[in-house]
């Protein structure tokens, strides 16, 4: 039995991701992948239940498992949290636990939607990216932190820090991607400022000479967000570290339109994977059965290749979930201001994509 452990987590993260365990189930019938399903607490709802974003026997199970597909963490209930009790600590503290330092987003126009996003379809058309970010180390992670008071005044530290062997490491994982893609990698720094991009820009340098079939370009990453939406096709990887392409990730999946489609996979070494989609938990929405389920689904499609390896399972995924948005249909999330579009809600999603399966 190969054990997937799903946790919901917050806001939309229910919705979505019981139309991506749906969608797992609907192929590893089809494909006899033998999949076990277990469902814990994450995030806001274990804080409720347990007091504490992530409990141990979570990790455990996890680290016991294939694979994990997680929804989304947060919301406004837990906002005045101290940030070691918030939500979000669920998360750092599951990807770091588990040692998923690669976190790959892909960022790809599916054609039907080129008219969604905010810029013309000129600029964004062929767009098709991947974002490899580090995902374990840097600002996130590194100590000193804290919030203290110095002389009456309130003082506060964050430490980006990272060694040689977590630089390399991921730059490894964007050139062996680069491979099977354009060859071409994009390293996002400030190395005019930073010390840490310094290092980074060594590394990368030195992690290139042994491919040398892939092309390298060094890019400060002001400068990247500025191309990101003037040429978004220029870029194939982007590889960076764990603030800049959590900022960079969220730009570049609203170049293809909307948030709500980008799917992500957080590997270990060794294959083990966590797969969620780019989104966060959309309170706003949550409940309403309005959020856009594609990218938890699109997610499934990279736990289906990277954890199990079953490419053509994701591939018949990724296909049926382009055929239902070429056929028209919608979430509200993709449809532009002022447009006169009927929209569909999260589960209506996922009935569309079963059924263009020929699963359901
Ligand atoms: C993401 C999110 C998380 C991050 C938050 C929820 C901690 O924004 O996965 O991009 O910053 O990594
Ligand atoms: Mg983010």
């Amino acid at each position: 039995m190969n054990r997937i452990v799903v946790l919901p987590g917050d806001g939309i993260g229910p919705e979505v991701t019981t139309q991506a365990r749906r969608v797992l189930e609907a192929v590893d019938q089809r494909h006899g992948l033998e999949l076990g399903f277990e469902e814990e607490l994450i995030g806001g709802v274990s804080i409720d239940a347990h007091g504490t974003p992530l409990r141990d026997e979570v990790v455990a199970l996890c680290r016991e498992s294939k694979a994990v597909m997680l929804g989304a963490v947060g919301g406004p209930k837990w906002d005045d949290m101290s940030v070691d009790l918030r939500p979000e600590k669920g998360l750092l503290g599951i990807r770091k636990a588990l040692g998923l330092f690669a976190n790959l987003r892909p960022a790809q126009v599916f054609p039907a939607l080129i008219g969604a996003s905010a810029l013309r379809p000129e600029v964004v058309e062929g767009t098709d990216m991947l974002v490899v970010r580090e995902l374990t180390g840097g600002i996130y992670f590194g100590e000193p932190k804290h919030i203290s008071r110095e002389e009456g005044k309130r003082r506060a530290v964050n430490s980006m820090v990272y060694d040689e062997e977590e630089i390399a490491r991921i730059s490894r994982v964007a050139f062996e991607s680069a491979r099977i893609r354009r060859k071409h990698v994009t390293h996002v720094h400030k190395a005019n400022v930073l010390e840490v991009s310094q290092l980074w820009m060594e590394v990368v340098d030195e992690v290139a000479k042994d491919y040398a079939d892939v092309e390298l370009a060094h890019q400060l990453v002001d400068s990247c967000a500025m191309l990101l939406v003037k040429e978004p096709r220029r870029f194939d990887v982007i590889v960076t570290g764990n603030l800049f392409g959590d900022i960079l990730s969220d730009e570049a999946a609203m170049i293809t339109g909307s948030l709500g489609m980008l799917p992500s996979a957080s590997l270990a070494e060794g294959g083990m994977g966590l797969y969620e989609p780019v989104h966060g938990s959309a309170p706003d929405i949550a409940g309403q059965d309005l959020a856009n389920p594609l990218a938890a689904i699109l997610s499934v499609a990279m736990l289906l290749e990277h954890s199990l390896d079953a490419a053509e399972a994701a591939g018949e995924i990724r296909d049926a979930a382009a055929a239902v948005l070429a056929d028209g249909h919608r979430t509200g999330d993709l449809v532009l201001e002022g447009e006169a579009r009927e929209t569909i809600g999260c589960r209506a999603m996922g009935d569309l994509v079963l059924e263009k399966l020929g699963t359901r």
